[in-house]
């Protein structure tokens, strides 16, 4: 029954294929996608890999295996391009944790100061930023300004790890991811007692209580490249389980474990290979950022890229 199941994914992942380069597409999958959709995708990464990758690559068909923002991230450096997102509910609880009409009321009750903004945010968030960063990069692009008082938005975490990062004065907007908002101390502590001896790897998305029992922190890419060139031969996740299926893969011959089983992102988990096929015959679930908010968010994306950080 297994091995019925492995060989019919792998039919429908070759028919996908040859579809995606009928429509000249690419298909661009986050690190935490299911393990089928991350092996039919032409190339896996981070939201700061897959955004310079949308806005390098000459298809002229985005396939976003992800969550709304990254879609969306992808039509601002992209325009031309049709960018198609393959489950059109697939968003981010904490991007939803902020809008823009919060964020003006926010940056006129404040002095004028630099916005700084994740990228798991909406479009129209991005276009009242100065600039925006992601967990890869939060800290070179908080160092990058000239500025020693800034608003970081939506992620309080990420938030006050930068500020603990960088000595900067940073002002938090409360929002968070809640996959890893609900990762515990005693989580941690019980990865611990199982697997000891074991590296633990968290996301600057986790609370700062957790960042501080943590042996690295990094984000998606930056715990693949960190256990790529560990002599240790086990780690503890401490982010979404979906980056645990590119980690077996390029490290056969280390062990993973989830620092909780809670940390899954159902949003994340939503597109199938169905919806990746259905949205590639009919050209279907565009994603299109008017030009209204494309012009000032692609400036803050932008020069979070031209910041090369
Ligand atoms: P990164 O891949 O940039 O670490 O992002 C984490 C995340 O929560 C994406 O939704
Ligand atoms: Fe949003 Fe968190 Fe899910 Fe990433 S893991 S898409 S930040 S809710």
């Amino acid at each position: 029954m297994r091995d019925e199941q492995t060989q019919q994914i792998a039919q429908q992942i070759q028919t996908i294929k040859a579809l995606a380069k009928q429509r000249n597409a690419i298909i661009l999958a986050h690190n935490y996608q299911p393990p089928e959709i991350q092996d039919l995708a032409d190339l896996c990464g981070d939201s700061l890999e897959l955004s310079r990758k949308a806005a390098q690559t000459d298809a002229e068909v985005i396939v976003f295996c992800g969550v709304h923002f990254m879609a969306e991230t992808a039509s601002i450096l992209s325009p031309h391009k049709k960018v198609l997102l393959p489950r059109l509910d697939a968003g981010c609880l904490m991007a939803d944790m902020i809008t823009a009409e919060a964020l003006a009321h926010k940056i006129q009750s404040l002095p004028p100061m630099p916005v700084v903004t994740y990228v798991n945010s909406t479009a129209d968030v991005k276009a009242l930023s100065t600039v925006c960063c992601t967990s890869a990069n939060v800290v070179q692009v908080v160092n990058s300004l000239s500025a020693d008082e800034m608003l970081l938005t939506p992620d309080r975490n990420l938030a006050m790890y930068a500020a603990s990062r960088t000595g900067k004065k940073i002002h938090i907007w409360e929002g968070y991811c809640p996959t890893h908002e609900w990762l515990t101390p005693e989580d941690v502590a019980n990865a611990r007692a199982a697997h000891p001896g074991a590296v633990f790897l968290a996301h600057p998305e986790c609370r700062p209580e957790i960042l501080q029992l943590a042996d690295v922190i990094a984000s998606t890419s930056g715990m693949l490249r960190h256990v790529a060139q560990a002599r240790e031969r086990e780690f503890i996740i401490g982010t979404e389980q979906g980056i645990i299926h590119p980690l077996r893969k390029a490290n056969p011959d280390k062990h993973f474990y989830p620092a909780s089983k809670k940390m899954i992102c159902k949003n994340m988990k939503k597109i199938a290979l169905d919806d990746v096929q259905r949205c590639l015959e009919n050209l279907s679930n565009e994603v299109k950022v008017p030009e209204s908010i494309r012009v000032p968010a692609l400036k803050a994306v932008e020069l979070m890229i031209t910041l090369r950080v």
